[in-house]
C-alpha cells in the first residue's frame, strides 16, 4: 500500500469522526456532474463495464420491491436505427435540432433508454418513477473519478417510440442516459442553492 493510500485511509478516518457521515460518500456524490457528448471522446465503453455501471442501477430502493426500471442499451449501428425512428416519427423536428441529436448519436458510446414498468393497482405511478430516477442517479455515480461520463437527457419524443423500443401500455421511457468516454475536460459544476434556506427544523 502507497504512503499516499495510507495517509488518505487516515485522513478520511479523522474527517469521519469530525463530520459523522463518510466523506467518501459526501466526495463522491458532490463529484457527480452531466457530461455531454460534445465533451465525449468517442472512445467506446466495453460491454462489461455497462454491464457493472447497470449492476448498480439495479440496486436502486423501491417500494414494494417492484424494481420498476429496465434498459435497452443501443452502441454500434443500432444507434443509427434508433435515430432513424425518433426523426421518422417526429416530422416536425427542425434539421438543426436533427444534426445535433445526429452529432450526439456519433459522440455516444452507449446510449441507455431508461424504461419503466407501471404496476397500476400496486403503488402510485410517481413511486415508480422515483425508483427509477434513484436507480439513474447510481447509473450517474458508477460514472465518478472513472473517464466514463454521461448525462439524463428527456425529449418529448421518446413517448413517439414506444412500438420500436417495444414497450406495451404498462411501459414508459423516461428518457435516455447518454454514456461516452472523456478527457476529464469538463470542470463545469452548477451551483447549488443554499440547503439551510431550504430546511425547516422542527424540535
Ligand atoms: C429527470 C432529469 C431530466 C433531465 N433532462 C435533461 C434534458 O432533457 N436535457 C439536458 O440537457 N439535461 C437534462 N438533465 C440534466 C440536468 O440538466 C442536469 O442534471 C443539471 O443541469 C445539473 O447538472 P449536473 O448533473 O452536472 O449536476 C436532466 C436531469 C434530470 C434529473
Amino acid at each position: 500500500m502507497s504512503f499516499y493510500r495510507i495517509c488518505s485511509i487516515y485522513l478520511n478516518k479523522i474527517l469521519n469522526i469530525c463530520f459523522m457521515i463518510n466523506q467518501e460518500i459526501s466526495k463522491i456524490i458532490k463529484s457527480r456532474k452531466s457530461i455531454y457528448p460534445k465533451d465525449f471522446n468517442e472512445k467506446k465503453i466495453d460491454k462489461k463495464t455497462i454491464i457493472e455501471i447497470l449492476e448498480n442501477a439495479n440496486h436502486a430502493p423501491t417500494h414494494k420491491m417492484t424494481q420498476p426500471w429496465f434498459f435497452k442499451v443501443f452502441s454500434g449501428k443500432s444507434k443509427q436505427k434508433l435515430l432513424k425512428e425518433i426523426t421518422s416519427q417526429n416530422q416536425e423536428m427542425t434539421s438543426m435540432a436533427k444534426e445535433k441529436l445526429n452529432f450526439n448519436f456519433e459522440k455516444t458510446s452507449h446510449i441507455i433508454c431508461v424504461c419503466m414498468n407501471r404496476n397500476q393497482g400496486l403503488l402510485p405511478e410517481w413511486e415508480e418513477i422515483a425508483a427509477t430516477a434513484m436507480a439513474v442517479q447510481n447509473i450517474w455515480l458508477s460514472c465518478v473519478n472513472v473517464d466514463i461520463g454521461g448525462y439524463w437527457s428527456t425529449p418529448k419524443f421518446t413517448s413517439n417510440i414506444k412500438d420500436f423500443l417495444s414497450l406495451s401500455n404498462t411501459q414508459r421511457c423516461l428518457g435516455f442516459f447518454y454514456l461516452g468516454r472523456h478527457d476529464f475536460v469538463n470542470k463545469r459544476n452548477v451551483k447549488r442553492k443554499n440547503i439551510e434556506e431550504e430546511t425547516e427544523w422542527f424540535v
